[in-house]
């Protein structure tokens, strides 16, 4: 089938402004979006610049604006869109080039709710680790599957008016220490979410919960951390 590849470009040391570049590509059905994004870069212009590195839906390097939706490039088949697709750079982060987004306050936001296991208990007798039941393990299931690819965070209107806001993800990342039995850090992983750009200007859009390639149930996540955090950081 041919495709029309529709792909908003920008490179300030060209053009101030943002264009346009329109590729017409032969393509498989199974073929992925970043297929006809590398084809596009050998075939028809090698400056054109996206980000990618696994390939698998795992590194969350690819995610892009695909017909208005955030996807990740390698997980999305063209049988799902059809012959004409219009890529675009996410939204509410400052483009770079292309489809290349600075993804700098992102992971400050992800830095900030200290994205590891804090526990003052010491090892337990052989030293080797501590232990943890399924049932446990299971309460923060869903947000280990989070790849960092800020499809979340830039499918949410509110971070589009206010890129102070801190996101879905780094609320995410929160939840997923927050709820490990392990840790004994909520107090710290929280403190930055009571800030006037933390958890409680989200506004409840499910925007992020569609955006997510991972399938996390983000907005739940978001309100299990409010509810721990208005009872006191209790689980
Ligand atoms: S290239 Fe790694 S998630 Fe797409």
């Amino acid at each position: 089938m041919l495709v029309t590849l529709k792909v908003k470009r920008f490179d300030p040391e060209r053009n101030p402004s943002t264009w346009w570049s329109t590729f017409t590509l032969e393509a498989e059905p199974a073929d992925r979006i970043l297929d006809l994004l590398i084809r596009a870069k050998d075939e028809h212009d090698g400056s054109l610049t996206f980000r990618r590195s696994c390939g698998h839906g795992i590194c969350g390097s690819c995610a892009v604006r695909v017909n208005g939706a955030n996807r990740l490039a390698c997980k999305t088949l063209i049988r799902e869109l059809g012959s004409r697709i219009t890529l675009e750079p996410l939204l509410g982060l400052r483009v770079e080039k292309d489809l290349v987004v600075d993804m700098d306050p992102f992971f400050a936001a992800f830095r900030s709710v200290k994205p590891y296991l804090i526990s003052g208990d010491p090892l337990p007798g052989d030293g080797r680790e501590r232990l943890q039941s399924p049932a446990e393990r299971m309460r923060f299931d869903d947000s280990t599957k989070c790849i960092l690819c800020a499809a979340c965070t830039t499918a949410c209107p509110v971070f589009w008016a206010d890129d102070t806001y801190i996101g879905p993800a780094a609320i995410v990342a929160a939840h997923r220490f927050l709820f490990d039995s392990r840790d004994h850090g909520g107090a710290e992983h929280t403190a930055v979410l009571a800030d006037a750009e933390g958890i409680w200007r989200c506004r409840t859009a499910f925007q992020c919960t569609t955006a997510c390639p991972r399938e996390i149930k983000v907005t739940k996540a978001i309100a299990e951390v409010k509810g721990a955090i208005l009872r006191g950081i209790s689980r």
